[in-house]
């Protein structure tokens, strides 16, 4: 896809932006498994923690493929921040722009868009993963207030937020139709966070337990009407699902940057790797499947802000995005051979970030679900 002059100058603004402030400590957030607090500010102060939401609550939206575009590049340099800002962005800020009552979302977006403060989506269960509708924690009412029990899993960013969106089971009769949303503040009596896992990749994003044991919620922190939970959820994990193609996207565009990087450096019996037409052939095919990714991922950021149902375009970007960065990283890695099994090049951590995003916010298996049944209805 061509991009306009505006979108190219800002591609520029945020490589430049990755280069100087996120690369230089990507290797060490993932080996120290550390998770990148130094980039927080300096993605507060960009703008980039706000991305999804207008100026009037904080944020600084400009467009969707903007937003992609920043996950692009700051993924091509370090996954673990990458995934911080996606989850960040797409899963807590958007669902109470999108679905907050407007004293809500003076109330709690200001601090997550623009006061540094990060946020985290809880949806994930133990036994409720692909199947989310098999929530089974519960939300009862009690006067005004709710009362929440249950346990969330693999959530990211769990110990560095300060405000959650969480779902819970209110009218176990109504199946999905009785899943509702609330908003939650980190200190709530009864709420706890469980330890960081220690990940394959992504190592330095924050990925943790949540643990509700008889939690007050106010009913003013209801997010939507009850039983609408499920609902706002999927269609938060529609937008969420472009920015994790863009994660795949920057991490499938490091893999080519690096094994082109080596190729060209590389000496063998006095010639440069790149010289092998298999290398060159080999490199062609990686970059072919990258554009195309790119054409999927913002194709579907534009489709959002047309206003149309993107759902089916969000999960081909996912799923796409993903695979041909799974693929960037299988052949990037054969082209650096033992090199590239080493952690003196990026390839290696490339290979193990990768394999999140076909997993986290659905797995492949749910994308290609997803795209079948929007076919078959033809609704989107
Ligand atoms: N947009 C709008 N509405 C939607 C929708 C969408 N994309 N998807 C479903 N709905 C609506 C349906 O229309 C239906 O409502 P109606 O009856 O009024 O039409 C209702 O929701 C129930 O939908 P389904 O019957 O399709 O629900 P289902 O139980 O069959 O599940 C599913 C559908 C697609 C498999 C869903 O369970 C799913 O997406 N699973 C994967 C979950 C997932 O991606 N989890 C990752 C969480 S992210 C994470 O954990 C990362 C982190 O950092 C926290």
């Amino acid at each position: 896809m061509i991009l306009s002059e505006q979108h190219k100058k800002f591609r520029q603004e945020m490589r430049r932006f990755a280069l100087a402030e996120i690369a230089p400590d990507a290797e060490r957030i993932d080996r120290e498994q550390v998770f990148p607090y130094e980039h927080i500010p300096k993605l507060n102060k960009k703008g980039l923690l706000g991305m999804v939401v207008p100026k009037e609550y904080g944020g600084f939206y400009t467009n969707t493929l903007d937003y992609a575009i920043a996950v692009e590049e700051i993924s091509r340099v370090c996954g673990s921040t990458g995934i911080t800002v996606a989850a960040h962005n797409s899963l807590i800020t958007y669902p109470i722009y999108a679905f907050g009552n407007e004293e809500q979302k003076r109330k709690y977006l200001p601090p997550i868009c623009s006061g540094g403060e990060l946020g985290s989506f809880g949806l994930t269960e133990p036994g409720a993963g692909s199947d989310a509708a098999g929530t089974k924690t519960t939300a009862v009412k009690r006067g005004d207030k709710w009362i929440l029990n249950g346990t969330k899993c693999f959530i990211t960013n769990a110990s560095v937020g300060t405000t959650f969106v969480i779902t819970a089971v209110t009218d176990k009769s109504k199946g999905a139709k009785g899943i509702t949303a609330f908003i939650l503040r980190k200190g709530t009596p009864g709420f706890s966070v469980g330890k960081k896992e220690n990940k394959m990749g992504l190592r330095g994003s924050d990925t943790a337990f949540l643990h509700f044991d008889d939690v007050e919620i106010p009913d003013s922190d209801r997010l939507g009407p009850e039983g609408a939970g499920f609902k706002e959820f999927m269609i938060t994990l529609d937008g969420g699902r472009i920015s994790i193609g863009a994660l795949a996207l920057g991490l499938g565009q490091g893999a080519l940057d690096s094994a082109l990087e080596f190729a060209k450096t590389y000496e063998e019996n006095g010639k440069p790797l790149i010289s092998r037409q298999y290398i060159q052939f080999k490199l062609a095919d990686i970059s072919m499947q990258i554009e195309a990714a790119r054409n999927f991922v913002y194709e579907a950021a534009l489709a959002k802000d047309t206003g149309e149902k993107f759902t089916r375009l969000s999960a081909m970007a996912k799923l796409y995005a993903s695979e041909a960065a799974h693929s960037a990283a299988y052949w990037g890695m054969q082209i650096l051979g033992d090199y590239g099994y080493t952690e003196r090049y990026p390839m290696e951590r490339i290979y193990r970030d990768i394999k999140l995003c076909e997993i986290g916010e659905g797995t492949s298996e749910i994308q290609r679900l997803v795209i079948s049944r929007e076919l078959i209805r033809g609704t989107s």
